[in-house]
């Protein structure tokens, strides 16, 4: 199972890969835009100072257009960017057809803003490297985001798609154990919820004995 981090923030993609687990970056425009990053040169300097610090792993980069030709174009150009850039493109008929095309090319896709195994189902007929089904959004709306991991997870292996699937919009530490149960093959979370997968009060309190032992044992 593959970690990435779901940020566009330097300082928090440096700390996750400094603890020596991160598998990949993935980013949106609402998350270019938290970080103040405005215009096409600050877009790609960004996207550069983020694959310099993950040199690795996949960095998904969204396109911005979204009709067929504009995001194919601007899918070449995101890829001149680094070798690990995957291009992020929308679960919408065009970006289908972009999806389709870019795989032909061998251009690594992330079919994004998923929500219905219909839409997973397209992503992996058009060659698409990952997949996201948006948990957190589902989940938001009184439904089960896990469930929609579940369903895609077993409709792949049911068929043998080589498409990943990269369970998006997660929003807690459970919800990254509930999509591990189901099989995600990636799951792409904010720092906090994966710094929070160290947490158990048994490993504080042995820490604390150990710790008092420690001390005896150093005169
Ligand atoms: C990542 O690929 C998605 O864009 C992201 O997880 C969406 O998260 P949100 O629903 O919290 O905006």
């Amino acid at each position: 199972m593959k970690f990435f981090i779901d940020t566009a923030n330097l300082s928090q993609i440096k700390e996750a890969n400094d603890l020596g687990i991160l598998d990949g970056v993935t980013t949106n425009p609402s998350l270019m835009a938290k970080e103040g990053i405005v215009g096409e040169k600050a877009i790609r300097d960004h996207y550069t100072a983020i694959c310099n610090i993950v040199t690795e792993g996949d960095v998904s980069a969204e396109v911005l257009s979204t009709t067929y030709d504009e995001m194919v174009a601007e899918a070449q150009e995101l890829i001149k960017i680094a070798k690990n850039i995957v291009v992020k493109v929308p679960c919408t008929l065009e970006g289908i057809k972009a999806i389709k095309k870019l795989t032909t090319m061998g251009i690594k896709t992330n079919c994004t803003l998923v929500f219905s195994v219909g839409q997973s189902l397209l992503a992996a007929k058009a060659g698409a490297t990952y997949v996201s089904p948006f948990v957190g959004r589902i989940d938001d709306i009184s439904s089960e985001g896990v469930d929609l991991v579940q369903a895609i997870v077993e409709m792949y292996e049911y068929y043998g798609f080589a498409t990943q699937v990269l369970a998006a919009s997660i929003r807690s530490t459970g919800d990254i154990i509930r999509c591990m149960n189901v099989g995600a093959d990636v799951i792409t979370a904010p720092l906090s919820s994966i710094t929070k997968l160290v947490n158990h009060p048994l490993t504080d309190i042995g820490m604390d004995i150990f710790n008092e032992a420690t001390k005896k044992m150093r005169g």
